[in-house]
């Protein structure tokens, strides 16, 4: 399994329920391959894995809603995007901007392009830009994702990217983010917790991806603080969230008690400021 293909694993789960996830496209994506590596991940690491996506999907789809119903003529910028179905799932009229590596972008825009000749998603006219966060420069892709945005108020979402990203692409991406957006935009993040690195469940999903070769050389997560997240210069926190929260709000009759037992991780929302 390589990085982006980490990106049929999440829609994977995804599909599952559905009901709770909202993103009732997702199973389009399926395929062998990646029913296999679900059924790995259940059996060999956490039999959660598909339920908390679904949460993590649910939580950034009804907060960009809400952040369009205030401002209508809003875009949604997806930094990694993946297989992700938010441009489907929200109102048409709202501009849409999928980043992601070359790969998963030609992928994707052809399965689009075909399931809306066929009627099987609805037709929504989607922005692709194909990018690699770890250059050392930024300079094109700030200027590239400025000019998109042209002055409209904008969401930005960045979901199952950072644990891949060493500290210092991650305090570039986060600096490429402040110098593109303006007062009043979100941006929704997930990482992990660096207490959760030592965890059971933890060191066996680093063991599974270390062992599937999911990077070259020794995997391991890239942990952020939530104080990090409340010191990011240019932004404000205005909520967190973990799995625990979201499972007892969504879905309390499994609301989960202890977050060392899952693979937990953080969803954080900042106000650019
Ligand atoms: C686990 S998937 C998550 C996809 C999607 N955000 C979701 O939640 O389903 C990680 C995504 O990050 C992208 N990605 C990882 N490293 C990247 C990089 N250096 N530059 C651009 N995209 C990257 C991968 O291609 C992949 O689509």
């Amino acid at each position: 399994m390589k990085v982006h293909e980490t990106a049929f694993l999440t829609c994977a789960y995804r599909a599952t329920e559905p009901a709770l996830s909202h993103d009732i496209y997702a199973y389009l994506y399926g395929n062998e391959l990646t029913d296999k590596w679900v059924k790995a991940v259940t059996e060999e690491v956490s039999s959660w894995e598909p339920f908390l996506h679904c949460l993590r999907n649910r939580y950034f789809l009804d907060t960009m809603t809400a952040f369009f119903e205030e401002h209508p003529g809003g875009v949604l910028v997806n930094w990694g995007a993946g297989f992700s179905m938010y441009p489907f799932l929200i109102g048409g009229h709202i501009r849409c901007l999928d980043i992601d590596q070359a790969d998963i972008i030609s992928h994707k825009s052809e399965l689009l392009e075909q399931w809306m000749s066929e009627g099987k998603v609805p037709t929504r006219h989607m922005d692709y830009l194909v990018a690699d966060f770890t250059r050392s420069q930024h300079a094109d892709l700030i200027s590239q994702v400025t000019r998109w945005i042209d002055g409209k108020p904008s969401f930005f979402v960045l979901e199952g990217v950072l644990y891949f990203l060493k500290p210092e692409v991650t305090d570039r991406l986060f600096e490429t983010f402040k110098s593109i957006q303006t007062a009043g935009d979100l941006l929704g993040c997930v990482s992990f917790l660096p207490e959760s690195l030592d965890t059971e469940v933890q060191i066996k999903l680093d063991t599974f991806f270390n062992r599937n070769n999911v990077v070259q050389g020794p995997f391991s997560h890239h942990p952020l603080s939530t104080e990090s997240y409340e010191t990011r210069s240019g932004y404000t926190l205005i909520d967190h969230q973990d799995y625990c929260s979201l499972s007892a709000c969504y879905s309390p009759e499994r609301a989960i008690a202890d977050w060392r037992t899952i693979l937990n991780e953080n969803m954080y929302l900042l106000r650019r400021c």
